[in-house]
């Protein structure tokens, strides 16, 4: 797309640094941010040479007047907001989760409506969602209601609620997305991160166990990254908030796949132990947003992992001691 120019916060997690792989592969415009002043992450997806051409910018999206500088200096046209605080740590600093995710959320929104940005996206998360037995309904529509059982949910509603105001009020429009599991080399924190944790378990050939079992909903990083970039590239006009579907299926059947790919491994997972949220979710309203939905299926994805994991392994890029925990 000629004349623009996409910003990218949280650019060093997981689905940021796939965002930023898609871009710098793309020959986009783009700025890349986190607080991270390093891209740790994007080094593991990308050869040296791409990642040392980025353009990335040390930015706390807590920071009001600093947000609004860096829209304003980059002329950024479209943003992907994905800089967040996960559930363990809104749980363990309540404070900071809400300064990061809430008032984070607010600045870029603030920024957006000041700045001209035509292009929104920003994370939510399948945690705005209560437990199963709360919808009859599925797959589980998109304005089904919110009922968030930690912190983390709860600002990620006040996020989407927010989103419903700068739009009613100034005209500001965002998709807001919510990935349920996402897995992928770069998952590496959040209890959900299980699922690629488990991956890499056996592609190092180590033992693990997978704090939960049943149902889910899983998105592979690139194919997130993509539907955030594409949601961004739509220009919603009002406040669209998004499920996210792609693979549903079970923890024993992806402990299943590792086992049909790389043959009998070490990883298990707890009995009995369901994620407390839904798995089957309707992704109509991403489809009419951004059309065909990206989704590599689950084997084909696992296989490509366990080849990228043996081969960061081998050249001693990647850091094992997250299989500790
Ligand atoms: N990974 C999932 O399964 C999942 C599921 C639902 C929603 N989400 C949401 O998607 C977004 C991205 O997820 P992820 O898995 O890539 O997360 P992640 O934890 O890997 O990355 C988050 C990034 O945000 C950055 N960050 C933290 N505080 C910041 C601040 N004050 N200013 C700027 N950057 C800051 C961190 O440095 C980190 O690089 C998050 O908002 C998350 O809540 C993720």
């Amino acid at each position: 797309m000629p004349d623009t120019h996409v910003l990218v916060t949280g650019a060093n997690g997981c689905i940021g640094a796939w965002v930023t792989r898609h871009l710098s592969a793309e020959g986009t415009a783009f700025t890349a941010t986190d607080l991270a002043p390093e891209p740790t992450r994007p080094r593991l997806l990308m050869p040296e040479e791409e990642v040392a051409a980025l353009d990335w910018r040390a930015l706390d999206v807590t920071d009001t007047a600093a947000v609004r500088r860096l829209v304003a200096e980059t002329g950024a046209t479209h943003i992907v907001h994905l800089a967040g605080l996960q559930v363990p740590f809104c749980k363990a600093d309540p404070a900071l989760g809400a300064a990061v995710n809430v008032t984070g959320t607010v600045n870029i929104l603030e920024a957006a409506r000041h700045e001209g940005v035509r292009g929104l996206a920003y994370a939510s998360s399948l945690a705005v969602l209560g437990p199963p037995e709360l919808y009859p309904v599925l797959p589980v529509p998109d304005n089904a209601p919110t009922a968030p059982s930690n912190l983390y949910g709860t600002y990620k509603v006040a996020n989407e609620e927010a989103a419903r105001i700068f739009a009613a009020d100034w005209g500001v429009g965002s998709a807001g997305l919510r990935p349920a599991i996402v897995y992928g080399v770069g998952r590496d924190q959040g209890m959900s991160s299980d699922i690629a944790k488990a991956i890499l378990a056996v592609a190092a050939n180590r033992p693990f166990h997978v704090r939960f079992s049943g149902p889910l909903s899983l998105q592979h990083a690139s194919d997130m990254a993509e539907m955030f970039l594409r949601a961004a590239r739509a220009e919603p006009e009002g406040a669209i908030v998004c499920n996210v579907r792609n693979s549903v299926t079970e923890v024993a059947r992806v402990l299943g796949i590792l086992e049909e790919i790389a043959g009998p491994h070490q990883v298990t997972c707890e009995e009995d132990a369901p994620l407390g949220v839904p798995s089957d979710l309707s992704d109509a309203a991403l489809k009419q947003l951004i059309g065909d939905i990206p989704h590599m299926p689950l084997e084909e994805a696992i296989a490509q992992d366990l080849a990228a994991y043996r081969d960061l392994m081998e050249r001693e890029a990647i850091d094992l001691t997250q299989l500790d925990r």
